[in-house]
């Protein structure tokens, strides 16, 4: 078998806060295979922004650290990069969509300032040539008369459109994994669509392979091959969606399905009634889930759970799955 295109091992990530440590992150494997989208969802919290900062190094440290781990690109450890090894490989090799879209542009300058700066950085091309790609990545995101687009400043742009523009800056280095942290949810549903149906026709048209970070079970079930649930900073569901879906195996899993009634609602946030999300300060023993879970017992609250394979590809981390302890 081949290896993974990204691959993340045993990876904690802290913050050291005014409080105390916050362990927000406890990822223990974590890959996503060249060519793939992979789902990564969990509720507001849960340490998904997180997880796409640490692959493209750019944790805020401090305040943020790694306390240990290993994230594997193309067989590399992106860890042990220099900060001027990872420019290279940030925009080259991995390019991201930003879950704020207006952190991603300069209100100062126009779009198509922007993008040409972009390209001429990365290709190291002369302007005119940037011109000219400028105007076929608009054109590939489907922006409305893409000469005159260039000319606009960010805040003439709708929130669509302003999407699309960083869609087309994401892809203009030819990049092949894409991050891509909710790049909808700023968007109102309808519009919301148009962005989802042209981030599936670019997957189509290329090889990218992309890290699908969203906070709707519906929009990853309509994106993504594989998905990993996130639980205050910890995997306790993965594998293909439609085995997740059709048999979810962690009660967080299940609540979150339960969650999602109809087909109209599908884009609402993730959040599980009953209880909240701890506090990454005093994460509790065990079982993260173990103070809202209806199922938790004695070994829930004493023994982290590992993940278990429990049909091929899809794992659990849930002393439960099978139904009783
Ligand atoms: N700079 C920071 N200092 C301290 N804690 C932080 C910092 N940034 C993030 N955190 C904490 O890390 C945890 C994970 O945050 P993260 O932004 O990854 O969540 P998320 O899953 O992306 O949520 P959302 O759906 O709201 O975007 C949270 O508990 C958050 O409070
Ligand atoms: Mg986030």
């Amino acid at each position: 078998m081949t290896k993974p295109l990204l691959e993340i091992n045993k990876l904690k990530v802290n913050f050291n806060t005014y409080y105390g440590l916050a362990k927000v992150l406890d990822l223990e494997h974590l890959f996503v295979e060249k060519g793939e989208t992979f789902g990564l969802a969990g509720e507001s919290g849960s340490g998904k922004s997180i997880t796409a900062l640490s692959i493209f190094n750019l944790l805020p440290c401090p305040p943020g650290e790694i306390e240990s781990g290993e994230i594997f690109y193309n067989g590399e450890n992106l860890l042990t990069k220099s900060e001027k090894e990872m420019r290279q490989i940030r925009g080259k090799k991995l390019s991201m969509i930003f879950q704020d879209p207006m952190s991603s542009l300069n209100p100062v300058f126009t779009v198509g300032e922007q993008i040409k700066r972009v390209i001429v950085h990365h290709d190291k091309v002369a302007k005119k040539q940037a011109e000219a790609r400028a105007l076929e990545l608009f054109d590939l995101v489907k922006l409305p008369d893409p000469k005159n687009t260039m000319d606009k400043y960010p805040h003439e742009l709708s929130g669509g459109m302003r999407q699309r523009v960083i869609i087309a800056m994401a892809l203009s280095c030819g990049a092949e994994f894409l991050i891509a942290d909710e790049p909808t949810r700023a968007l109102d549903v309808t519009i919301q669509a148009g962005v989802l149906e042209l981030i599936k026709e670019i997957k189509r048209e290329t090889d990218l392979t992309m890290l699908f970070i969203a906070n709707s079970l519906g929009v990853i079930s309509e994106m993504c091959e594989r998905v990993a649930l996130l639980y205050a900073g910890q995997i306790v569901e993965t594998g293909r969606v439609e085995d997740v879906f059709r048999n979810p195996l962690h009660p967080y899993t299940f609540a979150l399905i339960e969650a999602v009634p109809k087909p109209s609602q599908k884009d609402k946030p993730l959040s599980v009634t009953g209880g909240f999300p701890p506090d990454p300060i005093k994460m509790p023993q065990g079982c993260r889930f173990n103070p809202r879970c209806p199922k938790a017992a004695e070994l829930c609250i004493n023994k982290k759970p590992i993940m278990t394979e429990v049909e091929k590809g899809h794992w659990v981390a849930c002393h439960n799955w099978g139904g009783g302890i």
